[in-house]
């Protein structure tokens, strides 16, 4: 089965009309790949963008990525003819499809609707694919529960900070320019902590858009470091030079992934009958119940997923009585 949950830290955005940035990106260390038919695409260049993409897909070298595509949105002229040609050229090579400007869960049912006709007409195992939504207006916002649960197939809700600044009339802060007075993370705030709800709260994962000032690198990370704070999944990244700041701050760091692998150990043996069977006990200096248990699931679940391995290794108490012991180093 598909795993729709699957790490997308990095997120790399490719204009599908350069063969040199297709070819380039197989060799770069993203989570994920997203070849661009839209917004990095000039109207001239959509049908020979579709063409590279499909040739690129087919010809492989992406296969340790999310392989997704950006269509172009519904009002558009150009959107079915995307899908036709994408799936339909590319589709047993391809993970996801992403939906710019989603304003309404019709959008969302259209285009899983499409995408079955195509995966039918064409042998395709139906409904793997995935769908990326892209929260970019308003109306996207406050439909955003509807698109989230529209189809099975929705897998990330995106924030595109651009469009969406452009569509509320913020001005320009998407370079993170910081007029006097004002809070460039207060802006974002709710736009932000409403994806998230919407994504947690129908299991998709949130995903931060872009950071357009790709010379800042250090701009990136705050950026990056903030909505990975909030608890999004993943940002995207223009530029190579972005990558490695991406994938770092959506990892959890080597300290906190070892004590949440220590928790789950050290409350699952104090919940046992050999440990006292105890709710509630103390590892170290901090008290750990249920709650503690399920916040460490997040970061170990991260963690693994990004291929972390733990340095520290649980060891029971001699006594029940005992609060759970210090940990002691792995493979000791
Ligand atoms: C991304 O598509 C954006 O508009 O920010
Ligand atoms: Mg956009």
């Amino acid at each position: 089965m598909t795993d729709r949950m699957r790490p997308r830290r990095s997120n790399l955005a490719v204009p599908g009309s350069s063969t040199k940035m297709l070819e380039k990106a197989k060799g770069l260390q993203a989570d994920q790949i997203f070849m661009d038919i839209e917004d990095a695409v000039a109207p001239l260049a959509k049908p020979d963008a579709r063409k590279n993409i499909v040739a690129a897909l087919n010809e492989g070298g992406y296969e340790d990525k999310i392989r997704t595509v950006r269509v172009n949105d519904w009002t558009t002229q150009w959107t079915y003819a995307d899908v036709v040609e994408v799936v339909g050229g590319a589709g047993a090579n391809l993970d996801c499809i992403m939906l710019p400007k989603a304003q309404t869960a019709d959008q969302v049912v259209a285009l899983d609707l499409l995408m079955t006709q195509v995966e039918k007409s064409n042998g395709l195992e139906v409904g793997r694919i995935g769908i990326e939504v892209q929260i970019e207006n308003a109306l996207g916002l406050i439909n955003i529960d509807a698109i989230a649960a529209a189809s099975p197939r929705v897998e990330a809700i995106i924030f595109g900070p651009a469009d969406f600044m452009a569509s509320i009339n913020m001005k320009s802060l998407v370079v993170g320019e910081q007029p006097p007075g004002y809070d460039v993370g207060d802006a974002y705030h709710y736009i932000l902590m409403r994806i998230l709800m919407a994504a947690r709260a129908y299991d998709k994962q949130a995903i931060d858009g872009p950071y357009l000032a790709i010379k800042d690198v250090e701009g990136y990370r705050r950026v990056a470091g903030r909505s990975a704070a909030l608890g999004f999944d993943g940002k995207w990244v223009l530029h190579p030079g972005q990558l490695d700041a991406a994938n770092e701050v959506f990892s959890p760091r080597q300290d906190d992934y070892d004590q949440a692998e220590l928790i789950l150990d050290a409350y699952d043996y104090a919940t046992s009958a050999a440990g006292g069977a105890k709710g509630a006990v103390m590892l170290g200096d901090e008290m750990i119940d249920e709650a503690s248990r399920k916040m460490a699931l997040v970061v170990v679940a991260k963690g693994r997923a990004a291929g972390m391995a733990r340095t520290k290794a649980f060891t029971a108490p001699a006594s029940s009585d005992a609060a759970t012991s210090a940990p002691a180093p792995a493979g000791a």
